[in-house]
């Protein structure tokens, strides 16, 4: 089969899980572009069967370069299998709350481009200290000292459940 995996991404965990899939699916034998939103211009979507799309939430929405991406190419999404993976720390935690924003975040999304994945899987990102600047940082320790209050602030930390991930990739292939 031949598989689309793109990604938005802003400090690289959403580039990582997306090259976490296309690694897994290449060694299945299946042929895989790894591309990122940005770089989407002129692409040909009818030479792939299907599409991963990896985007993270920063500030409650995703990149633009995924908005453009799901607007232009709107027609062959519809028509195919999609599996729309959202990164975000909120989708690390159990808050009611928390989650009942990144599914105004998917709906947000859905009206802006008219597209609504068919299938939406909710991702833990990561936090990354080393790749912020000044005011971010600051943000970000004070979300995650309440969020969680064992981690070590001055370390990148990875929320990612990387074998769930293979199991949900494992499941969307064989359905
Ligand atoms: C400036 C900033 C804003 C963020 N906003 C949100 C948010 O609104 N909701 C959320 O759940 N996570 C938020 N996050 C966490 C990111 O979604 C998480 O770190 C994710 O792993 C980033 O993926 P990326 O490295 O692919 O960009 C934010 C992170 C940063 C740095």
């Amino acid at each position: 089969m031949k598989l689309l995996i793109g990604y938005a991404s802003t400090e690289g965990q959403s580039r990582k899980i997306a090259r976490h899939i296309a690694d897994k699916l290449m060694d299945q034998g299946h042929g895989i572009e790894l591309l990122s939103l940005e770089d989407a211009e002129g692409l040909e979507p009818d030479r792939f069967d299907r599409a991963v799309l990896v985007a993270s939430v920063h500030a409650g929405q995703y990149r633009k370069e995924l908005s453009g991406f799901a607007s232009d190419h709107r027609s062959w999404l519809d028509r195919h299998p999609v599996l729309f993976l959202s990164v975000s720390l909120a989708a690390a935690g159990h808050e009611a709350e928390d989650w009942r924003g990144l599914e105004r975040i998917i709906d947000d999304f859905a009206e802006v481009t008219g597209w609504t994945p068919d299938r939406i899987e909710q991702v833990a990102g990561a936090y990354r200290p080393s790749r912020y600047d000044m005011f971010t940082r600051f943000i970000m320790r004070r979300i995650i000292a309440s969020k969680d209050p064992g981690a070590d602030l001055e370390s990148d930390k990875e929320y990612t459940d990387w074998a769930a991930l293979d199991r949900l990739i494992d499941d969307w292939m064989g359905g």
